[in-house]
């Protein structure tokens, strides 16, 4: 058995590769360095889903097509906003989505790349008593985000962001999306596994509790003691380790350059420098068996808290991008016919206690 499927080969794609030695990502052909700031959101959608819809028109058409979904999606969810007020932001978003149509269209994946975008920042502003604000269907996917949040600016920004996490090989939750697409499920069910796994701190939810560390660290004063009173008691550093790089993770600079655009992060982007550069050394220094270095959540947390996202909807601006790859991942694997069905290991648990 190979726990946690390290190394396992699970499935042939043709979306994207993830070299963890190298510190490479490439998307359909294309280095990560020549997507993130360099195509829009929409281009990379257009890349991810080409041969998986026979009627995928051509990227500006997919960029209308898109702002019309964005519309169609606020309109399907004033009436439910009221219903999901109680629920944290990640999981009113699930629930929304849970309640679309589970069909394997080029329409149903446009209506799932739309919903979180358009309820991220319509449950934000509700948590804050503010109405929500309608979609523009002739503005940009991430500069709208940023409009209906009622935020000025860090539209491009948030497009690299969300083209750098867009897709990244067989992750915990593309793997999540595969196996329930390989039942011949529909792609509203592959993206709600896909939530569902994103969402824990070792994967997706790891943001948030960067910024809680950066908080503490900074109310400290001795970033170095914190982080080896973290260590002694056994606490995993957030933001830092991946299971496939060996070396820094190439989204990280991506998100760096990004960030260096608003320039709003100055002084805090020089903390977390400090803080990862300690982080670091420590982390050399205890864990010499493991390579463990910054992983693309650390900057992911400094680019959203500038962006002006609060840190409880990280996670749900994280699956805004990655739903796209979800959805090329679903229909890749419902295209092969083959349900992913492996085995396990059978351990008795008497023999065990012996
Ligand atoms: N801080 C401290 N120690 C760590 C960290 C960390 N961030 N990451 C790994 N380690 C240590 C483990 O404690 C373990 O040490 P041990 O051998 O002394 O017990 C060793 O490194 C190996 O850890 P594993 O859990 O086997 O490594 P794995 O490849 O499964 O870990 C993971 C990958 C889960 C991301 C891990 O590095 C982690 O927990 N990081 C912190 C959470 C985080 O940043 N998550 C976001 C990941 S990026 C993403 O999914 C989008």
């Amino acid at each position: 058995m190979n726990s946690g499927l390290e190394d396992i080969v699970a499935a042939e794609t043709v979306l994207s590769d993830v070299d963890g030695e190298a510190g490479r990502l490439t998307i359909r052909g294309h280095p990560l360095s020549a997507l993130a700031g360099r195509k829009t959101f929409e281009e990379v959608v257009h890349l991810l889903f080409q041969g998986f819809f026979d009627d995928l028109p051509d990227p500006d058409r997919l960029t209308a097509i898109l702002g019309q979904a964005r519309a169609e999606a606020f309109d399907r969810a004033l009436p439910l906003l009221p219903l999901l007020a109680p629920l944290p932001v990640y999981d009113g978003m699930r629930a929304a989505l849970a309640a679309m149509p589970d069909g394997v269209t080029l329409d149903d994946a446009l209506r799932l790349v739309a919903a979180p975008a358009v309820l991220i920042p319509a449950l934000i502003r509700q948590a804050r008593n503010e109405e929500p604000v309608a979609p523009d269907p002739a503005c940009g996917h991430a500069a709208d985000v940023v409009r209906m949040l009622g935020r000025e600016g860090g539209g491009a920004a948030l497009d690299a962001y969300l083209v750098t996490v867009s897709d990244h090989g067989l992750n915990a939750s593309t793997f999540a999306s595969r196996v329930v697409a390989s039942t011949q499920a529909g792609l509203t069910s592959a993206v709600l596994a896909g939530l569902g796994a994103l969402k824990g701190p070792l994967h997706g939810g790891a943001p948030g509790p960067v910024i809680a560390m950066l908080d503490e660290i900074a109310a400290e004063g001795d970033a170095r003691a914190w982080i080896d009173r973290a260590l002694n008691h056994g606490d995993r550093l957030m933001g830092f380790g991946h299971r496939i790089y060996r070396v820094r993770d190439p989204r990280a600079d991506a998100l760096k350059a990004a960030l260096k655009t608003l320039d709003r992060a100055d002084d805090r982007l020089a903390f977390a420098e400090e803080v990862e550069r300690i982080a670091l050394v420590a982390l050399r220094q205890r864990k010499q068996s493991r390579v463990i270095e910054t992983n693309v959540e650390f900057y992911t947390a400094l680019l959203l808290e500038a962006a002006g996202f609060p840190t409880e909807s990280f996670t749900g601006v994280f699956a805004m991008g990655r739903v796209v790859g979800w959805i090329a991942h679903a229909r890749e694997q419902a295209l092969t016919g083959r349900l992913i069905r492996p085995k396990s290991l059978y351990v008795e648990e008497h023999a065990r206690a012996a």
